[in-house]
């Protein structure tokens, strides 16, 4: 898979249109245009600007500032695999300062970062329940707890990445 184009032209294409297609003419379509754009493809990418711009009759400049105001929105592709490291009390009193950094050297991304080829991204959270088994972590959605070092090996073998020496610069 193309790690530039992980979602596909022709995908991204489609969502483009079919969004474009489905709110311009209800009033204050810009944001649901928006959300469906990454609803469908999990970002908004950039040609998508110019597209929705020309749609509503509006500037780049108008679209990019709700872009950027909105943080929910991505600008890029979201990662093949999401990691996220519990960053609440139980967790840090349990090594996650230790942790992170550990996850951070073996997964070969830093925290609130995106591999360059796409892998994975590492994010925080903020308590999982899973305090008494800490420290705590989500990949993909699903929780881990007692998270060590052999568990992130796990973790990234499970991504697809061998850590910090094969990251992409
Ligand atoms: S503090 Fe990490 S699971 Fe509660």
């Amino acid at each position: 898979m193309d790690a530039s184009d992980p979602v596909g032209a022709a995908r991204r294409d489609a969502a483009i249109r079919d969004a474009i297609a489905e709110h311009r003419s209800r009033d204050g379509a810009l944001l649901p245009m928006l959300h469906a754009i990454q609803d469908a493809i999990g970002f908004v990418p950039g040609d998508a600007v110019a597209a929705v711009a020309e749609a509503l009759n509006l500037s780049l400049a108008d679209v990019h500032g709700v872009l950027s105001y909105y943080h929910h929105f991505r600008h890029e592709a979201p990662a093949r695999h999401r990691v996220a490291l519990c960053r609440a009390e139980a967790c840090l009193a349990a090594g996650g300062d230790a942790l992170l950094e550990h996850a951070q050297a073996t997964l070969g991304c830093q925290l609130g970062e995106r591999r360059a080829d796409g892998a994975l991204e590492l994010e925080a959270v903020y308590c999982l329940g899973l305090c008494a088994n800490a420290p705590s972590a989500l990949v993909d959605g699903r929780p881990r707890a007692r998270v060590d070092a052999d568990a992130l090996q796990r973790i990234a073998t499970e991504c697809g990445v061998g850590g910090a020496k094969e990251q992409q610069s």
